[in-house]
This record gives structure tokens, sequence and C-alpha cells, in this order.
């Protein structure tokens, strides 16, 4: 699942871009980072803090290298004993959360008061035109450790999508309405006796009801709104919707979100 670095960074940078003098106003010199879900130092943090400079610390449940603390978004206690942060992102990981007051409780803890929680979701299961995160009858796992797999669970809405960005919430509900050909005969190959069921799944998909599609294809605890940030003491600083498909051909719309933990 998921788009290419280059449309998703760049999307992000473009949208914090405004933003960016601001931000790097209010941070210290050799701000603390912390990557929750990946391996290195992303694109988004280089663009912003490569000519400050940063101290930076990667946590991944998947760690490849011993610079990364095996650290699972699920349980984010051990990192109770390090420095607190002035900036935590996490990209492209979101849907491995399990529960989403759970991790606002703990990520909250390791942030320093001012400090900002930069992130993005998804709607939409990238090789399917549905909501919910299964393939086939399946829920989606990555198997990153064949092992371990971790599953795709959490997923996104807000009224505020619809407000900021209609033309491309009405494109994404459109396509979920309207298979394209290839994603058709694809699926039909893959899963012919699921295909009419999943086929028709999202046909009266539009806009006004995408919140109520949401709401029945995932669980509260699973799916994220901008207000749980803000009952756990975050400011939106920064916010964008984006259907990917034209670019990648992946039933995405993500959403970034940039907030800033209240003092
Ligand atoms: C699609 S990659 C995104 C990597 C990076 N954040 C980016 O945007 O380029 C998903 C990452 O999440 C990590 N991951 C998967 N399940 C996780 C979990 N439960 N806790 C922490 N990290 C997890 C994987 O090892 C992988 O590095």
């Amino acid at each position: 699942m998921g788009i290419s670095n280059e449309y998703h960074f760049n999307w992000i940078n473009d949208t914090i871009e405004p933003l960016k003098a601001e931000i790097l106003t209010s941070l210290p010199d050799q701000p603390v980072v912390l990557g929750l879900s990946e391996q290195q130092a992303n694109p988004f943090v280089q663009n912003l803090l490569s000519e400050r400079g940063f101290q930076y610390q990667a946590i991944d449940r998947y760690a490849q290298t011993d610079d990364v603390l095996p650290i699972d978004l699920n349980d984010l206690s051990p990192l109770a004993s390090l420095e607190l942060a002035d900036m935590a992102c996490c990209f492209r990981a979101s849907y491995f959360i399990e529960d989403k007051k759970a991790f606002l409780q703990q990520v909250s803890k390791v942030l320093k008061p001012g400090a900002y929680l930069c992130m993005d979701f998804l709607i939409g299961t990238s090789d399917l035109p549905t909501l919910g995160f299964y393939y086939g009858g399946d829920k989606i796992t990555a198997n990153y450790d064949p092992n371990n797999p971790s599953r795709f669970l959490t997923s996104f809405y807000d009224d505020r999508i619809l407000e900021n960005h209609p033309s491309e919430v009405a494109a994404f509900c459109k396509h979920a309405r309207h298979w394209p050909w290839r994603t058709q005969w694809e699926y039909f190959q893959a899963f012919s006796k699921l295909f009419w069921r999943d086929r028709k799944r999202h046909a009266q998909l539009y806009p006004e009801n995408l919140k109520q599609a949401m709401i029945v294809a995932f669980p509260e605890a699973q799916l994220f709104t901008l207000e749980d940030f803000e009952q756990h003491g975050f400011e939106l600083v920064a916010f964008s919707s984006r259907y990917f498909y034209p670019l990648v051909r992946k039933f995405n719309l993500y959403s970034f979100v940039g907030f800033r933990k209240q003092s």
C-alpha cells in the first residue's frame, strides 16, 4: 500500500512551506526529532531542518540497523526514558496504530510543550476502491517480518477534509462508485467470487455520506479525527488532503496533519 516518496513528500513539503519560517523560529537550536516508523530521517525533516541541524532518533518495529530503536508504534513506553522531543513524525505508518487514544496519550508524553507532531493518514485500500483495509475478504498485513506481520487497521475522517478539499473528496468518491476498467479487470481475475459484492459496496458513496461509510468501515478506536488530537492538547497548524490516483494509480485519499502541542 502507499505511494512513492517523490509525490508524497513533495505534497507534504509544499503544505508546510508557508509555515516554515514560523516553525523554525519556534524551534530551539538542534531540535530533537523523533521519526516514528522509519529507519532514517524522512525527506520532510531533511527539507525543513537540514540547514538548521537537528538531533534525530528513529524508532521502528522492524529496526534494520542499531541506530534505530526497535519500538512498536503501539507501545511507545520505552521512549519515556528519552529526552523529550521537539518534533515527532509518523508518515505512511499510522494505519498500523491499534488504538488511537493509547497512541495519543503515549506520543504526547514524549513531546515537549510547543513541540510539533506531523503525521499522515490513509483513506482507501490502495489497490482496491474500498474503504476498509482488506483484499478479497482478508485483512491486509504488511510482511516486514513474515512471522510477525503488522496489520493495516486505522484510518481517518474529519469533516474538515470536505470543507477544505471538496474536489479531492468528490474525485475519490467518484472513483469508489465507478471503478476504472483496469481495476475491475485485475480484481475480477484475483477475486472473481467477491467481485460483485466489492464492486457494489460503495456504489452510493458520495462526499456527503463518506463520514458514515467510514464509521461503518472502522471501529471508533481505529478512526482518527482532528478532534481526537485537539482533545489531547494539540492545536492544528497544517492540514491538507490529496487524492493521489491520477498520479500513482492507487486508490488513496491521504491527509497530512501538522499539530503543535499546547504549552
Ligand atoms: C510504508 S513504510 C514507511 C516508512 C517511512 N515512514 C516513510 O514514510 O518513508 C512503514 C514503516 O512502518 C514500520 N512499521 C510497521 N509496523 C509497525 C509498528 N507496529 N510499529 C512501528 N513501526 C512499524 C515498517 O517497518 C516501515 O518502516
